[in-house]
């Protein structure tokens, strides 16, 4: 298989006391759909409606991880993670979601049992509490997180539930996975449940065009609620911490001597991350949102800056990509939230980063990942960043006979390039990262692309029992890590 990317060679490391090791979420690898009293996602019923999803299919089985734990922490150990970040299912563990809802103890007793397994084996639990996957009775009974108050109240004691089961034998804690995508592919574009969209064309009825917006600042409010149950009650005695993970590419100016562009790039990033780091390092909306939104962006409360603002132990980080920008003239409509994100003109595909990976949106550039660090550094006060997600799909892996599929030179060299550039991040800018967990262990559910675009380092046979089976990339990190991480 080609590997078209440029290589990134470094000699610099990593500091001594850096952890790597591998993320995955619930909904996308675990199956046992039904099983153990788990009740219906947003997921389950948004991906079994047709043409939602590319290839027609579901989360039902993905990788039968909830069978098969021990199969993933045996792989987990042989590739020498420390770390393993996994999401939990709200719907395994509140069936129904709400606060006056039931609690499964088959739920919490599952992952009890997995949080324990890990530890026996010195691999270390990260736990994302939300990777989207809602109970679907909560959007049902209240239309989920449009609706702060009910949300918010639901989500805390979600939240609160956990911690108290499992806070003396989980030390990192993420509160949501990648609010951008469940506000924005959620809310604007549908393309991720639960498939609204604020196209004032499409959805023409009520607040619409200002969906994206409010799903966000719910999803801020929840964040903050849950540190602040997590600092005042599980803290003081378990210690900890807690923090948010952010999606985020790299906006490149297309014309880097055209002002406009280098402008339009920086307002990219600051829609797609600055919308929830700011409100989180600084206390309120990026200036650039307040100016092009206007009061369609939700206002805080002072009390509810207070309780956003310093809500991050460390800067969760998922990092893919980097993307061409270039500004685009004229004012969008004010009233649609649409046209408003679009309001940036990208063109990744005419004069392309890196090479086509599988992933319409996804093109290599080790280097944008070390501007982002810098640039999250840089607005953000030089906070502890953890990179909770980096990985790639390749272009037409699913297609090929299993032999070749495993020889996966090129997700190698996407991981060679970008831990190098994360060495130099650290070593050369002064970036603070600590940790590193690679996308995916497993191939798996990959939401509306379904299953054939693979993240894995590890194969999985959907077809034949499950089994998988190491691809290269899996026999590599290791060996990328113990070059790029200082012995002293
Ligand atoms: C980020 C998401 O958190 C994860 O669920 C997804 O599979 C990867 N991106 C790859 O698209």
């Amino acid at each position: 298989m080609s590997s078209a990317h440029g290589s990134y060679t470094t000699q610099n490391k990593l500091p001594a006391d850096f952890a790597w090791g591998f993320a995955t979420a619930s909904y996308q690898i675990e199956g046992a759909y039904d099983e153990d009293g788990r009740l219906p996602s947003i997921w389950d019923t948004f991906s079994k409606t047709p043409g939602k999803v590319e290839d027609g299919t579901n989360g039902d089985v993905a990788c039968d991880s909830y069978h098969r734990t021990h199969e993933d922490i045996k792989i987990l150990k042989q590739y020498g993670a420390q770390v393993y970040r996994f999401s939990l299912s709200w719907s395994r563990i509140i069936p129904l979601g709400g606060r006056n809802d039931p609690v499964n103890a088959k739920g919490l007793e599952f992952y009890s049992k997995f949080i324990d397994d890990l530890n026996a084996a010195g691999i270390e639990p990260v736990i994302t509490l939300y990777h989207w996957d809602l109970p679907d009775e909560l959007l049902e009974r209240y239309g989920g997180a449009l609706n702060q108050e009910e949300f918010v109240a639901d989500y805390a004691n979600y939240a609160r539930i956990v911690f108290k089961s499992f806070g003396h034998k989980v030390k990192r804690w993420i509160t949501f996975n990648e609010p951008w995508c469940s506000s924005v592919l959620g809310y604007n574009t549908g393309k991720h449940a639960p498939g609204r969209t604020s196209d004032r064309t499409k959805n023409p009825v009520g607040d619409g065009a200002r969906e994206p917006w409010i799903v966000g600042k719910t999803l801020l409010i929840a964040h903050g609620t849950a540190v602040d149950i997590f600092r005042k009650e599980i803290k003081p005695t378990h210690g900890g911490e807690i923090g948010i993970t952010l999606n985020g590419d790299w906006a490149e100016p297309w014309d880097p001597e055209d002002p406009a562009d280098i402008e339009a790039s920086e307002r990219k990033i600051e829609f797609a991350i600055s919308w929830f780091a700011d409100p989180i390092y600084h206390g309120k909306y990026p200036d650039s949102m307040v100016k092009q939104l206007g009061d369609r962006l939700p206002a805080f409360t002072p009390e509810e800056i207070a309780l956003v603002k310093g809500s991050n132990d460390f800067y969760g980080m998922n990092h893919y990509c980097a993307n061409y920008i270039r500004h685009r003239e004229g004012e969008p409509e004010p009233d649609d939230a649409a046209g408003n994100l679009d309001h940036l003109f990208e063109d990744k595909f005419g004069n392309p980063i890196g090479p086509e990976t599988n992933c319409e949106w996804l093109r290599p550039n080790a280097i944008g990942f070390r501007k982002l660090l810098k640039w999250l550094s840089d607005r953000y006060g030089y906070p502890k960043i953890y990179v909770t997600e980096n990985g790639t799909s390749i272009k037409g892996e699913n297609d090929l006979p299993l032999e070749e599929l495993l020889k996966d030179d090129f997700r190698v060299q996407y991981y060679s390039d970008y831990i190098g550039a994360m060495a130099d991040a650290s070593a050369i800018d002064g970036v603070n990262v600590k940790m590193y967990m690679a996308w995916s262990l497993l191939d798996n559910y990959e939401w509306s692309e379904g299953y054939q675009t693979r993240f894995g380092v590890t194969f999985v046979d959907y077809e034949n029992g499950q089994k998988r089976i190491p691809k290269k990339s899996a026999l590599t990190l290791g060996e990328i890590f113990n070059n790029h991480v200082s012995k002293e």
